[in-house]
């Protein structure tokens, strides 16, 4: 993190820092706790380094993790900055979308969770990479529909008629309404749009389809790299998380994904993605029932994006 995000960071949560921990400067709380997030530090060790004891290292991490919740969480306002984010597709020639939605996994020691156990994080990601919406903690014993169903995001799309009836993109008396383009394991929605698949392996895909889920699979990348970026800046969310301090987890992801938005908007360089062995998500595509409307804004959106690309080829360079 550069001089300047720094002291940005830091004026707007040092008043709160120093009346909650006067025993040490603000700047070094925020030092400290920043510290563990970047390198996965132990208290022991943030402690030797910035001169406090393991205890203050402890409560300077949890202060800071709090503040970033209440100064930053505007930070993760996808339906006020919408226009924005979809014109952000559209120059990635995904008219109308409004965000990629994947689910990471964060690994736990234990048997908390049954073995190999984690929590899972939602999350839906802008095209240039930022943290829309995140909702971060379910077990991973959940199926990926039952954590779409009861998060917050979905409560809000379902309940806001301003986000789902926002402009229609107009193709051949055609319209592609509002979308969020989902992985495969999530349910497809009028809303979601997840790839084609086949239950039957006999079934081929048309040429259509193929297009579709090659354009569809680019984009999942997003929400993808996006997470490995998360934990390439902060190594702390790479690691194995102890068992006995699991209820704090889904408040560090959320506090991490929140300064990962906050250097974005500083103009911060992206870390490198590689990030050494990460869980990969391997779930079960979907194979509960279809919404036809659904289908139709699809099979849309796919005829768009193949006229797109052919217009694309036979334009002269
Ligand atoms: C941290 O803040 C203290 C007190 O405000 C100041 O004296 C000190 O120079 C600062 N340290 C650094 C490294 O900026």
């Amino acid at each position: 993190m550069s001089k300047p995000s720094f002291n940005l960071l830091l004026n707007l949560l040092s008043p709160s820092l120093e009346s909650a921990l006067p025993t040490i400067p603000p700047n070094y709380s925020l030092a400290a706790a920043l510290f563990r997030l970047a390198h996965g530090a132990s208290y022991k060790a943030v402690a030797r380094r910035f001169r406090i004891d393991s205890a203050e290292a402890c409560r300077a991490f949890y202060l800071v993790c709090k503040e970033v919740n209440d100064k930053l969480g505007h930070l993760f306002e996808f339906s006020s900055d919408l226009e924005t984010i979809v014109m952000g597709f559209g120059w990635n020639s995904l008219p109308n979308c409004f965000g990629v939605l994947g689910l990471a996994k964060f690994g736990i020691d234990g048997e908390l969770l049954g073995k190999d156990g984690s929590l899972m994080v939602q999350a839906l990601v802008g095209s240039e990479g930022r943290f829309l919406d995140v909702s971060a903690g379910w077990p991973s014993t959940m199926k990926p529909q039952t954590i779409l169903l009861q998060s917050k995001l979905y409560l809000e799309v379902e309940k806001s008629k301003e986000l789902l009836n926002g402009p229609s993109i107009e193709n051949d008396g055609h319209l592609i309404p509002r979308y969020i383009l989902g992985d495969s394991y999530f349910p497809l929605l009028t809303w979601l749009l997840t790839p084609y698949n086949r239950l039957n392996e006999e079934d081929s895909f048309s040429s259509l389809e193929r297009a579709f889920n090659s354009v569809h699979d680019n984009a999942i990348g997003i929400v993808r790299i996006a997470f490995q970026r998360l934990r390439a800046r902060w190594q702390l969310l790479a690691k194995q998380w102890k068992e006995e301090c699991v209820e704090f987890l889904p408040f560090v992801i959320v506090t991490g994904c929140l300064l990962h938005n906050f250097l974005i908007k500083c103009g911060e360089p992206m870390p490198d993605k590689n990030t050494g062995h990460v869980k990969e998500v391997d779930l079960p595509v979907f194979d509960g029932d279809v919404d036809e409307n659904a289908q139709r804004i699809r099979d849309i959106l796919a005829m768009h994006l193949s006229q797109w690309r052919s217009r694309k080829i036979a334009l002269p360079s």
